[in-house]
């Protein structure tokens, strides 16, 4: 009879505990809201204008074959709203115009090797740095910041309203000093600074391949506002807008 008691008694016990757990568990797992209050405190560089951000060393090898990366190849404009890493756009920026010679020589050919394109990140959703507009230094593999704030939906404005541009985590704005090259060449030159940027966006459309990333080239936009929202120099022509992430 004692046996008995004592074994109902462990159940008892046992049960008890169990409901306990069960109904304390929510109170230890995040809740929704509780988990995008922790997403925006993943560490975040936060940089001022004209402060340089360095970029993680690329990598120089990997998994993907160019045949591979030239089958896959595909303009992407729908996008899975995840962040991108430093990493990723450290390897999309140095696939672009990264340098791989000592006395300069890039991973695109141009023409003299004048070298006439800048490039532009409009950052939204990166891990680790902040949003706003930051300019590439290849000599440095650096980041710096040209311009505070988020201008992703005004430059999907100034491209024709193309919302792959403002939900994209990056845009990369691909820019050209025309006088760089057509000093030499002259008019001729205009055309090389052409050929050049296809050279560069064909690069970051395989690198993106290569990272199962998508992007998409964008060449319907009004020139005038694209260059004012990057802040870009006077003698500088944007070309194309890369928008880059994820895909859904
Ligand atoms: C010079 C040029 C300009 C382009 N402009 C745009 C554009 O403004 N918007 C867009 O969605 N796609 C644009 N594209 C991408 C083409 O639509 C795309 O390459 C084409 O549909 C073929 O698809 P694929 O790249 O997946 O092979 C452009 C492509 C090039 C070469």
């Amino acid at each position: 009879m004692s046996t008995k008691i004592t074994i109902l008694w462990v159940i008892a016990v046992v049960l008890v505990t169990a409901i306990a757990i069960l109904i304390s568990l929510p109170f230890f797992m995040h809740k929704p809201a509780e988990l995008e209050e922790y997403k925006n405190k993943i560490p975040m560089q936060k940089t001022e204008v004209g402060e340089r951000i360095k970029l993680p060393e690329p990598g120089y090898t990997g998994n993907t074959s160019v045949e591979a990366a030239l089958s896959k190849r595909r303009s992407i404009r729908d996008y899975s709203g995840e962040n991108l890493t430093l990493d990723e756009v450290s390897q999309l920026l140095w696939a672009a115009q990264g340098i791989t010679a000592p006395w300069g020589g890039r991973t695109a050919p141009s023409a003299g090797a004048l070298y006439p394109l800048e490039l532009y990140v409009v950052v939204g959703d990166v891990e680790g740095i902040d949003k706003g507009v930051y300019k590439y230094s290849q000599e440095e593999h650096e980041l710096e910041k040209v311009k505070e704030d988020d201008i992703r939906a005004e430059l999907a404005d100034a491209a024709v309203g193309q919302e792959c541009v403002s939900d994209a985590a990056i845009d990369i704005v691909f820019t050209a000093v025309y006088e760089r090259t057509t000093r030499k060449y002259g008019e001729r030159g205009i055309r090389y600074v052409h050929i050049e940027a296809g050279h560069a966006a064909q690069n970051v459309y395989l690198q993106a391949v290569s990272l199962d990333i998508g992007t998409v080239v964008i060449g319907a936009f009004m020139d005038d506002r694209v260059k004012e929202l990057v802040n870009a120099g006077e003698q500088e022509n944007p070309l194309y807008i890369m928008p880059v992430e994820r895909k859904r």
